[in-house]
């Protein structure tokens, strides 16, 4: 695992944004694999600020979500779709039919997860996995637990979670859909690059116990360690707990 520690976000961002914009220019029809939540945020405005000067070639570029909640369709306000297109695929002229998040409101969720592991191989693989980490150790929504799933999954969320979720629900962590759809571990860990991004001091256990732990079902993210390409970018605080 490579870590990496910045001063600030917006620094953060800036050299994940310049590493993704390298890795479109060497392979124009590059595979992502993108979260939603606040950490990606500053580097969502980055590769904003880059396609506004036209230094992006997104024509060839296919995108998968790591997520999405059972129940909410794309257009409703709280789902991951939603804040995708407001973070990013409404400002940055990817073509919607490259764009593959998994549906909500799908009528047989776990064949919306099969559709979902078959549309990824199909397109390759995943090239480079950007992932946040919950606070709890979760990556998508791969929750700390005696067993995890390897495949994408329907999952029940923890409480930890529905609160960090709550912002896109009116602040109400009951209202936050209970179940979800993620890529599993496997998928995940699948991709050929993972790039985690750790912001704020809330963080800091966590990617301590990533970082330094044996590995863990308990903690899901330290299962990176045991990927051949994965970079950790931090900010101070994230990483504030390092040994
Ligand atoms: C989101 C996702 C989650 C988040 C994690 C951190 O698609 O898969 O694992 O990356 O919960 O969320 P933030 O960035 O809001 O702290």
């Amino acid at each position: 695992m490579i870590v990496q520690r910045f001063d600030h976000e917006d620094a953060l961002a800036a050299a994940l944004a310049s590493r993704l914009v390298d890795a479109i220019v060497r392979n124009p029809r590059l595979v992502l694999g993108l979260p939603t939540g606040r950490t990606p945020l500053p580097l969502y405005r980055a590769l904003r600020a880059l396609t506004a000067r036209a230094l992006v070639d997104w024509s060839g570029v296919r995108t998968f979500n790591l997520d999405e909640f059972a129940g909410l369709g794309g257009d409703d306000p709280g789902s991951y779709r939603a804040f995708m297109q407001d973070a990013l695929f409404d400002h940055i002229p990817l073509d919607p039919a490259n764009i593959e998040m998994l549906d909500g409101r799908a009528p047989d969720l776990a064949a919306e997860c099969l559709r979902y592991e078959a549309a990824i191989a199909a397109a390759g693989g995943i090239d480079i996995q950007i992932l946040g980490i919950g606070a709890n150790g979760h990556i998508g929504f791969n929750e700390p637990a005696g067993e995890l799933h390897a495949h994408t999954h329907v999952a029940t969320l923890q409480r930890a979670t529905l609160e960090a979720n709550a912002m896109l629900f009116g602040g109400d962590p009951d209202r936050v859909p209970k179940c979800a759809m993620s890529m599993g571990m496997g998928t995940i860990l699948s991709a050929r690059q993972i790039v985690m991004i750790a912001l704020g001091e809330e963080k800091s256990d966590c990617v301590a116990g990533m970082v330094n732990d044996l590995i863990s079902t308990r903690l899901p993210a330290s299962f990176l360690q045991v990927h051949p390409h994965a970079t950790v970018m931090l900010d101070h605080a994230a990483a504030s707990k390092l040994i």
